[in-house]
């Protein structure tokens, strides 16, 4: 066991900054370089942030969910130590997934039911009749085509739009808010002007809601609001987390996940020219595994000192665990930088562990199986219409993917 303490500022010139960015010429779909290199030099490494702190970073697997299950450790900004990977938003302070039980708790129960399987799985045919109706569309249209605003964006929106009971013409507006607020180039007056602008909105919807109510997750929310278990700011805040999720995570999914295939056209073939249900579940697991498109690593702070991997960590001091270097532990899974849609990738951390874990998960999963099931079995011969060094990768937010996805058949 060890106990070695590095202050803020000591050796910092040796400490490799964090995020680490990606080497998106030679292989877009792997972690960073320095994350890997990181991994080399121990299972606890220090990293430096843009404000100067070096909280630890955690690569192995079994490590990081050991941490992320740990009721010594917190996810809420506020904490002492808690590693902010960009300065922090004022008006994003209340986001579920930057606080802690009982309150976390609390509200995630308001939202959980929507999301159970299966409630989830009864929305199969609904799903499968947007992703046809948005090939039908594509298909009609000009080609090359960018997939991304074709078919990845619209889908999931529509998705998310009806199952919130949001307008889907907003959806536009809400893209462009989300993207901003997920940005880390966006400046932190940029990402509080896009978050006052859509907890305005909602508002207006909420208010809505409660005095006309319907059969969507908003108006559910209308009778806690009422009682008093809920405010309308907190409804509010719910309402912003799961527009965002809902556009900007699958989405890259779907238009990274063709990419991947594309790129690896054996996997490909394996894919589109099996009719067993069990092939598709499969790639969706090995692909999230693999992709990773949650970046900037699941962040805590310590509240109590606790051990990991031989090494002390203290009250106060932050940890991040990307989840993109968890997932290609080998000691977890067999040669792990290779795609392989026959692996059984099913205990991957691309939705994170502990009581954070995604709670849209299996919202995701029926997307992307209708979608990867779907799409290359109704235009087999689909390509990639331009160079892979050609594709624009979104390297500067906490959610990774391709601005733009040129294709053509
Ligand atoms: C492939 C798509 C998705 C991926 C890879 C993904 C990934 C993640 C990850 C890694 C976390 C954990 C954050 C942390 O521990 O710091 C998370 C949390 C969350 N996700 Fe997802 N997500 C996806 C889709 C969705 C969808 C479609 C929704 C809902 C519409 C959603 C809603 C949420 C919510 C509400 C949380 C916070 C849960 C909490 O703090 O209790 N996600 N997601």
């Amino acid at each position: 066991m060890s106990d070695t303490t590095t202050s803020a500022g000591e050796n910092s010139a040796e400490i490799p900054a964090f995020p680490m960015s990606k080497n998106t010429a030679a292989c877009p779909f792997d972690p960073a370089p320095d994350l890997y290199t990181q991994r080399q030099e121990g299972p606890l490494t220090r990293v430096r942030l843009w404000d100067g702190s070096t909280p630890w970073l955690v690569t192995g697997y079994n490590d990081q969910r050991s941490v992320l299950a740990d009721p010594r450790v917190s996810a809420n900004l506020n904490t002492p130590g808690f590693p902010s990977t960009s300065p922090p938003v004022a008006a994003a302070k209340t986001s579920l997934f930057r606080m802690d039980d009982p309150e976390h708790a609390r509200l995630r129960r308001m939202i959980t039911a929507p999301f159970a399987i299966k409630r989830v799985n009864a929305m199969r045919p609904a799903v499968q009749k947007i992703v046809d109706d948005q090939i039908d569309a594509m298909l009609a249209g000009p080609k090359p085509v960018d997939l991304v605003e074709a078919f990845a964006l619209p889908v999931p929106s529509v998705v998310i739009s009806e199952l919130l009971g949001v307008p889907y013409d907003a959806h536009e507006f809400f893209q462009d808010n989300s993207q901003i607020m997920a940005s880390r180039n966006s400046t932190p007056e940029q990402k509080s002007g896009a978050v006052r602008t859509l907890i305005e909105y909602l508002h207006g919807l909420i208010s809505d809601k409660v005095s006309n109510p319907g059969d969507d997750l908003l108006s559910g929310l209308a009778e806690p609001i009422k009682t008093g278990e809920l405010t309308q700011q907190e409804a509010a805040g719910l309402g912003i987390l799961l527009l965002a999720a809902g556009h900007e995570t699958t989405a890259n999914m779907i238009a990274l996940g063709t990419l991947a295939l594309l790129q690896h056209p054996d996997q490909l073939a394996l894919l589109r020219e099996s009719e067993d249900p069990k092939v598709v579940t499969s790639a969706v697991e090995e692909l999230l595994r693999y992709l990773n498109i949650a970046h900037d690593g699941r962040l805590r702070a310590a509240t109590e000192d606790f051990e990991v991997a031989g090494q002390i960590i203290h009250a106060g001091e932050g940890l991040i665990m990307p989840n993109e270097i968890g997932n290609r532990d080998p000691e977890i899974f067999d040669d792990p930088d290779r795609l392989d849609i026959t692996r059984d990738a099913r205990r991957h951390v691309a939705f994170g562990f502990g009581v954070h874990q995604c709670l849209g998960q299996s919202l995701a999963r029926v997307e992307l199986q209708i979608v990867y099931s779907t799409l290359y079995k109704r235009i087999p011969t689909l390509k990639l219409a331009t160079e892979l060094d050609q594709i624009p990768f979104k390297d500067d937010g906490i959610i990774y993917g391709v601005y733009k996805l040129p294709v053509t058949w």
